[in-house]
């Protein structure tokens, strides 16, 4: 899977940890999770992933499909696997994915990865509940994994709170200036020169690397 050995030390992602994926669209974001992360985290770890696009169930071997928010309660009341849960919300609704939040937060030991996740959190505003599994999920070792194509219009807390950085292809400024904050310029600088499906992978202890496209 991986064709490089580095990456395959470094890149250690624990239960409880904040992953960000960013990248303009068609760079790779969802690929990276379906043809690593979920192979890497299968059956170590519960995980939901929240697919608001509909467009994974093909391509993931997945245990349940559910698509409304009592129907994910009453599962989690009745199972306690370490199963893989794919969630396809039937709309946009804020208030619905605040309470998918909530009964996350309440479940814990659990991933979650939330693709596009600029529908819901913004950089104006972030549900409430979102937000406490960002900055306190941590102690009910929850673990989220948040992907966007534009690091700038997404929260401060997604950013900030982030342990391991995947970074696509970005060709904006202020996209690269907002990442500045956590990312040193001269590491974060590299981005703009990624060819097709390459990415840079940066975590918070200062480790990085530019990897080559993830081979199914
Ligand atoms: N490592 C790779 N090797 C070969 N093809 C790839 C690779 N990564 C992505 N692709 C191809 O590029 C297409 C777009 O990738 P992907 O869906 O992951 O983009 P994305 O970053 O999630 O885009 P969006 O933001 O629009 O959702 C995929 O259909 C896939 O075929
Ligand atoms: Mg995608």
């Amino acid at each position: 899977m991986w064709t490089d050995k580095r990456a395959e030390r470094m890149i250690n992602i624990k239960c409880n940890d904040r992953v960000s994926i960013f990248g303009r669209t068609g760079s790779g974001k969802t690929y990276f999770i379906i043809y690593f992360l979920l192979k890497y985290l299968k059956r170590q770890y519960r995980t939901v992933f929240f697919d608001i696009k509909d467009e994974v169930k093909g391509q993931i071997d997945y245990d349940i499909k559910i698509t409304n928010i009592s129907e994910l309660d009453n599962y989690f009341i009745t199972n306690q696997k370490k199963d893989l849960i794919l969630f396809i919300p039937k709309t946009t609704d804020v208030d619905e994915f605040n309470d998918f939040c909530k009964i996350i937060y309440k479940q814990g030991d659990i991933i979650v990865i939330i693709d596009e996740v600029s529908y819901y959190a913004t950089q104006f505003k972030i549900e409430s509940w979102h937000r406490e599994l960002i900055v306190r999920g941590r102690s009910r070792n929850i673990g989220l994994v948040q992907v966007s194509q534009r690091p700038r219009g997404i929260s401060n807390y997604i950013i900030s709170e982030t342990n391991h950085f995947i970074l696509y292809q970005l060709v904006l400024k202020n996209d690269i200036d907002k990442l500045s904050t956590m990312i040193p310029m001269d590491i974060l600088n590299q981005v703009y020169t990624l060819t097709d499906y390459k990415y840079l992978y940066y975590n918070i202890y200062g480790n990085f690397l530019i990897n080559d496209a993830i081979i199914k």
